[in-house]
């Protein structure tokens, strides 16, 4: 099936942005949310978008224009009748997600697509309130979805791959790097960078290292843009603290830190500190605990054949800004660096060695 007409539904900090990314890649966009306000915002904040496009050289000013033509919003579901795919970005909350599909379906043409960007809540319990559970997937954007080019596309127990190949294409389309999953906690990307920034926080609370330590180590071993504090910063202490709560059920090694709860449940921010100089032994230490983390969790998502190397390290690098992604990054470590460094959490934890140990090496290779 070709995507022709999209729809969006919740026209929130992620709604206004993935419609603005529609529109600007040629598709016309209805968005619909509760609040006529919130509508009006998510078009006016598009428009200032495509201007601020258009003064970089982004994109001509009759394209700019044509653009915010082409996204249009109100509070009717009906509006929504003539789309082939509808993305919904309402509250993170499973019965209000089912009372909305309950509503929206009935409204849509039989071979609609029906996405959700849920960030937490399992592809395969919200596709319980869908009658026609092979149409519907999840398509995760990253915040700012106006410019984040990576969205994962999550594949639940009973998606039809022509739906899988149609959101595929569609990603495409508008300039994103789709990143295909299973529906598992924290999809594919989260899985391994909450427990990667759970892990510094859990240095700091060890008294081993001060943010600002933490983080230069961080940017220095896995090449990250910013480290973990600063990260905490920018996305918020709350949402961090929930993304890590939702993935404690997979065990004790994915608890939240006490600091990652302490500050998250007083939305609070961390104070990075003044620089320090280096230190080799403690900078060694860091590295080891924060590169063991990130691995652990993505040999065990591995396992699980949750998704493949190559995706895994491509989200890794344009959605995290990780200049040396982790899987590549194992494998020019080399098998036993890795094990040395997961061992000490296998034996904290009482976690399995992962089996996917034995593909260190050859991970980014074999895709
Ligand atoms: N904010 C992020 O960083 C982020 C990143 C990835 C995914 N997500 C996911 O995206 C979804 C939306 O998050 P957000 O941050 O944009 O939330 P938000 O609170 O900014 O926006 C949600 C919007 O949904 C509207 N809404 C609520 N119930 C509705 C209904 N029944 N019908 C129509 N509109 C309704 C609200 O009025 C609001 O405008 C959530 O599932 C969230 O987990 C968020």
């Amino acid at each position: 099936m070709t995507v022709k007409k999209v729809g969006v539904v919740g026209a929130g900090t992620m709604g206004s942005g993935i419609a603005t990314n529609i529109a600007q890649h040629g598709y016309p966009v209805h968005i619909v949310d509760v609040g006529a306000s919130q509508v009006e915002g998510a078009l006016a904040k598009a428009r200032v978008f495509y201007q601020r496009q258009a003064e970089r050289g982004r994109m001509s000013a009759a394209e700019a224009a044509a653009a915010g033509d082409r996204l249009r919003g109100g509070t009717e579901l009906d509006a929504l009748g003539g789309c082939d795919l509808v993305i919904e970005a309402v509250f993170e909350q499973l019965d209000i997600k089912a009372e909305l599909y309950g509503r929206l379906i009935p409204r849509l043409a039989p071979g609609c697509l029906v996405a959700t960007n849920t960030s937490c809540l399992q592809v395969g319990a919200l596709a319980r309130s869908v009658d026609r559970p092979e149409r519907f997937l999840g398509m995760h954007y990253f915040n700012p979805p106006s410019v984040n080019p990576v969205v994962e596309v999550v594949r639940g127990e009973k998606t039809a791959p022509s739906a899988i190949d149609a959101a595929l294409a569609f990603c495409t389309a508008t300039e994103k790097m789709p990143v295909l999953c299973r529906d598992s906690s924290g999809f594919a990307l989260n899985r391994f960078f909450c427990p990667y920034i759970n892990e510094a926080v859990r240095i700091y609370d060890d008294g081993i290292a001060t943010p600002f330590e933490v983080d230069r180590v961080a940017c220095d071993v896995l090449g990250a843009a910013a480290g973990p504090f600063v990260v905490i910063n920018l996305v918020g202490s709350r949402v961090v603290l929930h993304a890590q709560s939702n993935l404690a059920a997979l065990g004790g090694f994915y608890a939240p830190a006490e600091s990652v709860v302490r500050v998250g449940e007083q939305a609070g921010s961390w104070e990075i500190g003044d620089p320090s100089p280096p230190d080799a032994a403690r900078d060694k230490a860091v590295a080891d605990r924060l590169m063991g983390a990130t691995f652990l969790a993505l040999l065990q998502e591995l396992d699980e054949e949750v998704a493949a190397p190559a995706d895994i390290d491509l989200g890794a690098r344009h959605a995290f800004k990780f200049g040396k992604p982790p899987c590549g990054l194992m494998d020019a470590l080399g098998r036993k660096e890795v094990e040395r460094m997961l061992r000490p959490f296998c034996e904290t934890y009482g976690a399995a060695v992962p089996r996917s140990l034995s593909r260190v090496g050859q991970l980014a290779a074999r895709g």
